[in-house]
C-alpha cells in the first residue's frame, strides 16, 4: 500500500463504498472484492431507493393516462431522457431513444438504418475489437441486404491500425460501427478522427457506448458521432436501462425499429402512421421504472463528476497493470493507462482463466473468465479466453492488492497440482 501512497484519490471511495450494500456482504467467507465492472456495476442505494420509490409512489404506465399516478410515471420517464441526453451532450432529448442497452441500439440501428440505406456491394465496417453486439447484428444485416462486413485491424499492442483506414473506409463503406472502449483490451480509438474519416468517406459512425459512457466524459456533438449506444447497467443504473443517441435527422429518416402500443399516430386497417421521434422507435409498454432508476445514476456520477471518476480509474488501472505484471501476468491491451480503461485482460501463469477464476472466487475475488463475448478477437490474440479484472469508483488499491494474493493462491495451488 505504501506504493500507493500518492494514490490520493480524486474520489471519496471509502464515502463512495459506504452508498453500495453489496459491497459490505461476504463471499465464502471473505470480504466481497469486485472486480467485473465491466460486466455490470453495482448499484449504490440513491439508485436502489428511486426504483423503490416509484413503485411505491408513481408506478403507472408512462404516456397512458392523464390521472396523478400516469402524468408522475411520464413525468419521471421524460426527465430521465432529459437527463441522458444532457449526460451524453445532446442536443435535444428527442434524440435519446429508450430500450435495454447497446445490444438492443445496434440492433435497431441495423434494422431501422441499415435495411434502409445498404445495398448489395455496400460495406459495414467494424474492427477486430468489437464485442459480439457490434457485430452479430451488422452479419444479419449483410445476409439480408447482400453487403460486406470488413474488419480494421489492431496492432501488437491493441490499438487500431490507422494507417489502414484509408484502405478499409472507402466510398463503399455506408457504415463505420466501433467499440468507443474495448471491453477485452481496454482500448480507447480516436473517435473524432474515425467521426471525421467515416464522414470524408460518406459514411455514419456508430459507437457501441457500452464501456466507454460510464468512464469518460463523452459529448456526441464534440466527437460529431452519429450513434451512441449507452448501457445503463454499466453506469451504476439498473438492467435493461439505457437506449441509443442518434443524430436527429437521421432517426427522422428511419422506420421504426418495433411495431406495437405507443409507436403510431394513426391506425386504420390497411396502415399506420407513426409518432414523432424517439417515440415511433418505442413499441409497447416501456422500461420505465429502469429508466428512472439511469436518472438516479446519472445524477450520482454527475455528483462525482466524470472526469474524476476517469482520473480515480486511471490511477487505479496503473496501480493494478504494475502489480499483475510484477506478479508474472500477460496484459492484453495497451499498457500505458491514459489511453485505455480500467478492463484488464491478461494471462497467468499457464492456469486457465476459467480455473483462475474459479479460485479468485473462493478467495472472494470476482473476476471475468472467458472470450469477452469477442470470439474472433480473441483467435487474433491466439488465446482460447483471458481472465479479466475491471474497475469501477468503488474499488480501492487494497483490492488490487486482495487481487494479486488470490492470484498467489491460484499459483500456489496449481504449481503442487
Ligand atoms: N459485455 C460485458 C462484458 O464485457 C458483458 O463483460
Amino acid at each position: 500500500m505504501a506504493r500507493v501512497a500518492e494514490h490520493a484519490a480524486a474520489l471519496d471511495v471509502e464515502r463512495i463504498r459506504a452508498d453500495f450494500p453489496i459491497l459490505r456482504r461476504e463471499v465464502h467467507g471473505r470480504p466481497l472484492v469486485y472486480l467485473n465492472s465491466a460486466a455490470t456495476t453495482q448499484k449504490p442505494r440513491q439508485v436502489i431507493q428511486a426504483l423503490v420509490e416509484f413503485y411505491e409512489q408513481h408506478n403507472a404506465n408512462a404516456h397512458r393516462g392523464v390521472d396523478t399516478l400516469g402524468e408522475e410515471a411520464t413525468a419521471l420517464f421524460e426527465g430521465a431522457r432529459a437527463k441522458l441526453a444532457a449526460f451524453v451532450g445532446a442536443p435535444d432529448p428527442a434524440c435519446i431513444v429508450f430500450n435495454r442497452g447497446t445490444t438492443e441500439s445496434i440492433n435497431l440501428v441495423a434494422h431501422a438504418y441499415g435495411r434502409k440505406v445498404l445495398k448489395e456491394g455496400d460495406e459495414v465496417l467494424l474492427t477486430q475489437m468489437e464485442h459480439h453486439s457490434n457485430m452479430i447484428p451488422w452479419l444479419l444485416l449483410a445476409q439480408a441486404t447482400g453487403a460486406t462486413v470488413r474488419h480494421l485491424p489492431i496492432r501488437e499492442d491493441g490499438t487500431l491500425e490507422l494507417d489502414a483506414l484509408g484502405s478499409f473506409l472507402t466510398h463503399r463503406t455506408k457504415i463505420f460501427s466501433v467499440t468507443g472502449m474495448s471491453n477485452v483490451l481496454g482500448t480507447i480509438p480516436p473517435l473524432r478522427r474515425l467521426a471525421d474519416a467515416a464522414h470524408a468517406a460518406g459514411a455514419v459512425l456508430v459507437v457501441d457506448g457500452a464501456q466507454l459512457v460510464p468512464h469518460l466524459p463523452v459529448d456526441v456533438v464534440d466527437l460529431d458521432v452519429d450513434f451512441l449506444t449507452v448501457s445503463g447497467h454499466k453506469m451504476l443504473g439498473p438492467t435493461a436501462s439505457g437506449g441509443l443517441y442518434g443524430r436527429r435527422e437521421l432517426l427522422e429518416q428511419m422506420d421504426p425499429f418495433m411495431g406495437g402500443g405507443e409507436m403510431i399516430r394513426e391506425v386504420y386497417w390497411d396502415r399506420a402512421t407513426w409518432a414523432d421521434v424517439p417515440w415511433k422507435f418505442e413499441a409497447g409498454t416501456m422500461n420505465i421504472a429502469q429508466e428512472v432508476g439511469l436518472a438516479a445514476a446519472i445524477d450520482y456520477l454527475g455528483a462525482l463528476g466524470m472526469e474524476n471518476v476517469r482520473a480515480h480509474e486511471e490511477r487505479i488501472t496503473a496501480y493494478a497493470m504494475e502489480r499483475l505484471l510484477d506478479a508474472g501476468a500477460r496484459i492484453f491491451g495497451p499498457t500505458d493507462p491514459s489511453v485505455r480503461s480500467g478492463a484488464i485482460s491478461f494471462w497467468f501463469k499457464d492456469i486457465h482463466p476459467h480455473d483462475l477464476a474459479t479460485v479468485l472466487d473462493q478467495e472472494g475475488v470476482a473476476i471475468r473468465a472467458g472470450h469477452h463475448c469477442a470470439q474472433p478477437l480473441m483467435r487474433v490474440l491466439g488465446v482460447p479466453a483471458t481472465a479479466r479484472a475491471s474497475f469501477y469508483i468503488y474499488n480501492t488499491p487494497d483490492e488490487v492488492d486482495a487481487l494479486i494474493d488470490a492470484l498467489r493462491v491460484a499459483e500456489r495451488l496449481f504449481r503442487t497440482a
